[in-house]
């Protein structure tokens, strides 16, 4: 056990996919992601949806409005594509500086989704606009064909629509959404082609819940709500084709939490909401992952390398330091005037975010 490392100081990662909520929400989300990430890609997935700049600008100061004192957590805008978005949108948005990508949900796919796109050939003006602009399309997906089974959508959104996307729009740059299966890491190593920049055109976000857990984790004695995600915890099998991808050192894979706050009554409930919520914890949760898988020393790149060179942004210049330490995870934490159950709630994690420094 002498070898065994007792600290890790990496460079201060970013979290390429979070949802915060709004209004009073903020209060409560913001802090944990400022404690440990320096710059976080914003869903726009709220109720209404954040469909032009004007609103992700006035989304913005909200969020930048609940940082703690003395946070520097930078919120990284995007705009939710829906049938009728205006592909004069896509120039506003890369010229006001705040939005850094638009998010595409198949309609009904998952919370908060019903405006999304109904059909991808009412969007392509948009795609054509956002290729020229090198502006990221960022993807859920999954099909939302009530016929195909839950476990199947993503791989079946593959086949069916991101092969045709990834032809008809070679040049526009996509990040697969919190990947799921081998299905969606075959298919991102299948394309290597790169920007002007020398930066990857296809990426995959993963959350730390897909690589800790099987959709075992879900039936672990009973019905266990906070597993409960969308893309859905599959079987173990692809749960290890995303280890070893995130961990293999390729910078087509990259961090993205997809930390999810719902009210605990959201989700114990008869029609649970889809989402976990990990930004309490979401280092060590990597970290927990990366250490079983034996790939600690790649951990630094997949989280704070691999996305900000993907999106063309530097590096950054501060560190976060963990700790090993044996701790428990709390079984909730306050959110609202009610509270939110943590992934993992109770569990013991092996390592712990010590400190964040600037520069
Ligand atoms: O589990 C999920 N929760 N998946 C999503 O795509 C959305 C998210 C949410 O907003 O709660
Ligand atoms: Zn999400």
């Amino acid at each position: 056990m002498q070898d065994t490392p007792q600290t890790l100081s990496i460079t201060r990662p970013d979290d390429w996919h979070l949802h915060l909520r709004d209004g009073d929400a903020l209060a409560s989300t913001v802090p944990w992601s400022a404690a440990q990430f320096a710059r976080a890609i914003v869903m726009p997935n709220l109720k209404p949806p954040v469909v032009d700049t004007a609103q992700a600008l006035a989304y913005r100061e909200r969020v930048l409005a609940a940082r703690p004192a003395g946070a520097d957590f930078q919120p990284l805008m995007t705009l939710y594509l829906t049938d009728r978005t205006p592909p004069q949108e896509i120039a506003r948005a890369r010229a006001s500086g705040a939005v850094f990508a638009v998010k595409l949900y198949p309609a009904g796919a998952t919370t908060n989704s019903d405006s999304g796109v109904t059909d991808l050939r009412r969007v392509h003006g948009v795609l054509e606009a956002m290729q020229r602009e090198g502006m990221p399309l960022l993807v859920h997906g999954e099909v939302t064909d009530p016929e195909v089974d839950v476990f199947d959508r993503e791989a079946v959104f593959i086949e069916r629509h991101l092969q045709a996307l990834r032809r008809e729009f070679p040049a526009l740059k996509i990040v697969l959404e919190h990947i799921t299966t081998s299905d969606a890491v075959d298919f991102v190593l299948a394309h290597d082609a790169r920007d002007a920049r020398g930066a990857p055109l296809l990426a995959a976000t993963i959350t730390a819940h897909h690589l800790l857990h099987s959709r075992n984790a879900m039936f672990r004695g009973g019905l266990r709500p906070h597993y409960y995600c969308l893309p859905v915890l599959k079987r173990d099998s692809h749960r290890v084709r995303l280890m070893q991808a995130a961990g293999s050192g390729d910078p087509r894979f990259f961090l993205g939490t997809d930390s999810a706050p719902h009210a605990r009554g959201a989700k114990e409930a008869d029609c649970g909401c889809a989402g976990c919520f990990s930004a309490l914890h979401a280092v060590e949760l990597y970290a927990q992952a990366f250490e079983q898988a034996g790939c600690l020393p790649r951990l630094e790149a997949f989280a704070s390398h691999f996305g900000a060179d993907f999106y063309g942004l530097p590096r950054n210049a501060g560190r976060l330091q963990l700790r090993r330490q044996d701790w428990t995870v709390p079984d909730s934490i306050e959110y609202l005037d009610t509270c939110i159950v943590p992934v993992d709630a109770g569990a013991t994690l092996h390592w712990r975010v010590a400190s964040a420094t600037r520069a």
